[in-house]
């Protein structure tokens, strides 16, 4: 290749594969490697497990995200009577703020809408502002403070996203899947 024809087409990066997949037994171990890196209070080995034993069951609905063949990311919902609810999100630290928090959410939102529920609701450290600034992006707003919630100490901030099954909740996740995909 000529040196003109090198700086007309340089070469390009292959872009990354990210895709939304269900949590399997498989992933945890990978799971746990980034779990144990991002939260203070770490879930076990027998939390997740137990939690995709549940999703089996349509009691829950965990997902991971998959960079190219590894595991970086996962979350997950918790079916309620009238809400669903954002259990567990996290991203590898080397890989967060590139939108995959954001498609495992759209993931959770969407199967929440499509199981008929009307909103969502979590709980968030109340220094956990990265987090925070998401949820509101998906139109959680602050409900109340749970107080010293985690380890008999932090508060944690209540959210909840209603009506999720309206037309101006689907432009919102229209507009951020748009800036995410
Ligand atoms: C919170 C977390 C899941 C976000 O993951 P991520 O993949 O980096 O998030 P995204 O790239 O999809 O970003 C989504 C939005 O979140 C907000 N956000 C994420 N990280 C942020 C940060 N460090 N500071 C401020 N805002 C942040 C921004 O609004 C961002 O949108 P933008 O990049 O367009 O500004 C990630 O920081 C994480 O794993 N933290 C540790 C675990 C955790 O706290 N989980 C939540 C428990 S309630």
């Amino acid at each position: 290749m000529s040196i003109v024809s090198r700086l007309l087409n340089p070469p390009t990066e292959p872009v990354p594969s990210f895709t939304v997949v269900p949590m399997r037994r498989r992933h945890v171990k990978s799971i746990l490697a980034i779990e144990e890196r991002v939260h203070p209070k770490p879930w076990s080995a027998g939390v997740f497990n137990s939690e995709i034993d549940l999703a089996r069951r349509d009691e829950r609905h965990y997902v991971v995200g998959v960079r190219d063949s590894e595991v970086v990311a996962y979350g997950g919902l918790m079916f309620a009577v009238d809400e669903a609810h954002v259990t567990n999100i996290a991203v590898a630290p080397e890989f967060q703020r590139r939108g995959y928090a954001c498609r495992l959410l759209l993931d959770l939102a969407n199967v929440a809408i499509e199981r008929g529920f009307t909103a969502l609701t979590l709980e968030v450290r109340v220094s956990n502002t990265a987090a925070q600034a998401m949820y509101r992006r998906f139109g959680f707003a602050p409900a109340g403070v749970r107080q010293r919630y985690y380890e008999n100490t932090e508060d944690a901030l209540v959210m909840w996203a209603h009506d999720i099954d309206s037309p101006e909740y689907r432009a919102r996740l229209n507009a951020i899947e748009g800036v995410t995909s």
